[in-house]
C-alpha cells in the first residue's frame, strides 16, 4: 500500500516546468479532446489545422455575440454572465475563438504596435494561443472600453467579480499578476480559460497557475473523484459462488461535429 501525502507529492513528483523560451513544439496534448489539459505557452503550440468545429455564438450565453466558444462551454459561460449581471458586474466578450490565420494577424498587430519583443509578453504567437482552443475568452465590463485600456481591468466591478468567482464555472485566469516569469505572458486580468468546474476547482485551492497546474498533471495526473467503493453489506455464506460483479463503466468524453468558422478583425490580446 501506498503512503500519499496528497497534493505536495503529486507535485514534486513533476518534473521542473520548461523555461519560457521562444519555440515552436507541439504540446503534447494536442488533439481536439485536450481542451483542458494543452499547455500553451512561448514554447509549446498546437497544429494550424486546430480548429474546432463545435463553435457557438456567445450570445447564447446571455452575453454579446460576434463572438464563438465551444459549444460545451456556452451552458457555464451562461450562468457566470447572468450571476456576475445580477451582481451589478455585467460581462461582454472582448475576444474569444481565434483561428490559427487570426491569431498569425493578431501577433503581427502588436509587433506592429509596440515590437517583436513586446509583443512576445502580451500576444501569443500563431499556434500557441489559448485562443485557438475555442475554450478562451477575454472579457470586458459591458459598455466599456477593452480590458487592457485600465490599468488593472481587475478593480473594476465586472474585473473583480470575474476574478473572484470564474473558478466556480469552471474558468482560470490564465496571466494572473506577478507571475509573467511563470505563465510567459504579461498579466492580463481579462483572459480567462475553460477548464471545467473540476479542474478549475483544483487550481483555484491549489493556488499555482494554470501553466504549472497543466504541467504537473501531465506527468502525474490528479486522479478524477473516483466513486467511494460500497460498502459491502454482511456477506451471506454461500456454499454455491454466486454470479460475477460487473465493472462499471468508465465514461469518457465524446467529440462533437457541426462545420462552423469564424474571422476576427478586431485586434485582441
Ligand atoms: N494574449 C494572449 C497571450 C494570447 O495572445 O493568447
Ligand atoms: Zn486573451
Amino acid at each position: 500500500m501506498a503512503l500519499t501525502t496528497g497534493l505536495a507529492a503529486t507535485v514534486s513528483a513533476a518534473p521542473s516546468l520548461p523555461s519560457c523560451a521562444v519555440a515552436d513544439t507541439a504540446t503534447a496534448q494536442g488533439s481536439m479532446n485536450d481542451w483542458d489539459q494543452s499547455v500553451l505557452d512561448t514554447r509549446f503550440r498546437l497544429g494550424s489545422s486546430y480548429a474546432p468545429k463545435d463553435l457557438r455564438s456567445t450570445a447564447s450565453a446571455s452575453l454579446n455575440g460576434g463572438q464563438k466558444v465551444r459549444r460545451f462551454v456556452i451552458a457555464d459561460l451562461g450562468a457566470m454572465a447572468r450571476a456576475a449581471r445580477a451582481a451589478g458586474a455585467r460581462l461582454a466578450v472582448q475576444s474569444s475563438y481565434r483561428s490559427y490565420s487570426t491569431q498569425r494577424s493578431t501577433f503581427a498587430y502588436w509587433v506592429r504596435v509596440g515590437g517583436y519583443g513586446q509583443a512576445l509578453r502580451t500576444s501569443a504567437r500563431a499556434g500557441h494561443s489559448e485562443h485557438q482552443l475555442g475554450t478562451t475568452l477575454d472579457f470586458r465590463s459591458w459598455g466599456g472600453r477593452a480590458a487592457w485600456y485600465y490599468p488593472d481591468w481587475a478593480t473594476t466591478k465586472a474585473g473583480k467579480w470575474l476574478k473572484a468567482n470564474a473558478w466556480k464555472y469552471g474558468f482560470v485566469m490564465s496571466y494572473p499578476k506577478g507571475k509573467g516569469a511563470i505563465t510567459c505572458y504579461s498579466y492580463e486580468p481579462w483572459h480567462y480559460r475553460y477548464v471545467g468546474k473540476a479542474v478549475a476547482t483544483q487550481v483555484h485551492v491549489s493556488g499555482v497557475t494554470l501553466r504549472e497546474f497543466l504541467w504537473a498533471q501531465q506527468v502525474t495526473p490528479t486522479p478524477t473523484p473516483t466513486p467511494t467503493p460500497t460498502p459491502t453489506s454482511t456477506p451471506t455464506p454461500s456454499p454455491i459462488p454466486s454470479g460475477t460483479g460487473s465493472p462499471s463503466p468508465d465514461p469518457s468524453a465524446s467529440a462533437t461535429s457541426s462545420p462552423s468558422a469564424s474571422p476576427s478583425p478586431t485586434p485582441s490580446s
